[in-house]
This record gives C-alpha cells, sequence and structure tokens, in this order.
C-alpha cells in the first residue's frame, strides 16, 4: 500500500534511498500512522541488499514538530500503554543500514527524538532543535532524555528538557549533537554527500561498526571492546575485507559489493 504520510524513494542516488516524512500543512506532527509508515519503509529499504545508506528529511520548515499532540491530547494512560508506540521507534532503532536525517525547521519533541534516533544529522542554518514536552505538561518519552544527555552533556540537556529551550543549528554543533551545518538550499545535497561518503564502503563492514558504536551507548567498555572485537573479526570471513586490502595494496579503488 502507498504509504499517505511519508515518500520513499529507494534509489535516490546510487545505493543512498531518502524517505521524506511528508505532512507539511502539521510541520511533519509524528501521528502513529506516520511513524507506522516510517518503520515499515525503514525495515525495507533495510532489508534491500542495493540500499547501503538512508536520508531521512522533512522540508524546509520543519523536519518534525513532534509528536501529533492533536493525537494525543485526550488519551488516558492506559490508551497510551495499549497503543504502544514505542514497540514503532523500536523498530526504527533495529534497522542496521545507516540513517542521516537532514534537518532543517524545526526538530522538537519526538523530532528532535527521531533525528537522534539517526546515526547521524545533518542540519540547515535554520535548524531549531528542542525537547519542548515540559510546556504541554510532560517530558520526553522517546529517547529524549537519554540520547540527548549522551550528546550534548547533562547541562544542556538538563536545560532544554526542563524549560523546554530551542537550539539553533550552530549551537547544536558546538554541542555535538549534529554532524554538519549547510546553507538552507545545500543541506539535503549536504545530507546525501555524507550518504554517498558511507555508500562506497563494504556495506557490511559498514553495518557491523554501525552497530559497534552504538553498543558503546548500552555497555561498560570492557564489554563494548569484546563486540567490537568480535565484529572485527568476523568482516575477515568477507570477501570485502580481501577486497579492500587487495584494492590498497594495488592502489586502486576497492569494488566492495557486500559480500
Ligand atoms: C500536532 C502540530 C504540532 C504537533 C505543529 N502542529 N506542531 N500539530 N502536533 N506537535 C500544527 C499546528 O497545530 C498548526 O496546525 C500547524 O502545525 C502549524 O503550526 P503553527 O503552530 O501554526 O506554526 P508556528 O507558529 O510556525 O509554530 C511552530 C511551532 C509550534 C513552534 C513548532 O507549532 C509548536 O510549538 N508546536 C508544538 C511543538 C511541541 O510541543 N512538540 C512536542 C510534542 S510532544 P493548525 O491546523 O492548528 O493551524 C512530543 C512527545 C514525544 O513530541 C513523545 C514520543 C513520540
Amino acid at each position: 500500500m502507498t504509504p499517505e504520510f511519508i515518500i520513499v524513494s529507494p534509489q535516490e542516488r546510487p545505493h543512498i534511498a531518502y524517505v521524506q516524512l511528508n505532512r507539511p500543512k502539521e510541520l511533519n506532527a509524528l501521528n502513529l500512522q506516520l511513524m507506522q509508515e516510517l518503520r515499515d519503509a525503514l525495515q525495507l529499504l533495510d532489508a534491500d541488499d542495493n540500499v547501503r545508506c538512508i536520508v531521512l528529511g522533512g522540508n524546509e520548515k520543519a523536519f518534525a514538530a513532534g509528536a501529533d499532540i492533536k493525537q494525543m491530547a485526550g488519551r488516558s494512560a492506559i490508551d497510551m500503554y495499549n497503543v504502544d508506540q514505542f514497540t514503532i521507534w523500536d523498530g526504527i532503532k533495529k534497522v542496521r543500514t545507516p540513517i542521516i536525517a537532514a534537518v532543517s525547521g524545526f526538530a522538537l519533541g519526538g523530532g528532535c527524538e527521531l533525528a537522534m534516533l539517526c546515526d547521524m544529522i545533518v542540519a540547515s542554518e535554520s535548524a531549531k532543535f528542542g525537547q519542548p514536552e515540559i510546556k504541554i505538561g510532560v517530558m520526553p518519552g522517546a529517547g529524549g532524555t537519554q540520547r540527548l544527555t549522551r550528546a550534548v552533556g547533562k547541562a544542556l540537556a538538563m536545560e532544554m528538557v526542563l524549560t523546554g529551550k530551542f537550539i539553533s543549528a550552530t549551537e547544536a554543533l558546538q554541542a555535538g549533537l549534529i554532524n554538519r551545518i549547510a546553507p538552507v538550499e545545500l543541506y539535503l545535497e549536504e545530507a546525501f554527500r555524507l550518504a554517498a561518503e558511507v555508500a562506497k564502503q563494504s556495506p557490511l563492514a559498514v553495518k557491523m561498526a554501525k552497530e559497534s558504536v552504538l553498543r558503546a551507548f548500552d555497555s561498560t567498555l570492557e564489554e563494548g571492546l569484546h563486540f567490537e572485537r568480535k565484529n572485527f573479526y568476523l568482516l575477515f570471513a568477507s570477501e570485502d575485507q580481501k577486497e579492500g586490502m587487495k584494492a590498497f595494496m594495488e592502489k586502486r579503488e576497492p569494488v566492495f559489493t557486500g559480500k
């Protein structure tokens, strides 16, 4: 079925898929259907061997202004429990293909959390990041208190979460939340440029490296090092390792196949 609230381009560039959040009138507010469509699309792209990197974007005005407040407003705690929306987020977390968020305008609440769930963030000069849930009587629920704190540290995370203040792209870059800033006309192109740098590497090595970096957040140093080492050894079972090292010695570009 064609999704209603996202647009999926599986081969936007060679080996790069583009997924665009597409509820522009609502500033891409993340209702349940949008999140389900997004999870389903990302899982399909993850299973597609031709896709080596995914760019996730919105539009110039908004990446996403958060979870859909109108959809949530009347819900009880039991409704929230039964809807269990975070299972969808867990599905996105399991995607092994790298995802780059291309953020322009608002990335607020669940929108900021969705960007942080991605592996890298390229922002336009107009990007604004924030966790304003406190202003509507709640708090972040999709990782904001955890991923933001790990990215920018306690001082700034606490201030953003307790006051709802937004930070600019420049502040986000300084704080370590994002990777790059580009002018509004160029930020998406910049995201594709970064995606192309990832997509030209061995897709197997990339997936295992992503998994290993993420493990740093979930483990002790010793466990993380152990996990990293296993993946490092495992890659010696791949043709790409042979090709990559051979190409280096032959002073040519490697041709990676993902095998
Ligand atoms: C539903 C939203 C929305 C949201 C904007 N809209 N954000 N609808 N949920 N999160 C709708 C508005 O109601 C309006 O529609 C239209 O989008 C344009 O928004 P405006 O407010 O008119 O635009 P502007 O004046 O430019 O202000 C932009 C804004 C403001 C600063 C981003 O919209 C805003 O504060 N939005 C809410 C941000 C927020 O609190 N996010 C956190 C949500 S809670 P109509 O039809 O009314 O004109 C959350 C919890 C996450 O994310 C938990 C895990 C998923």
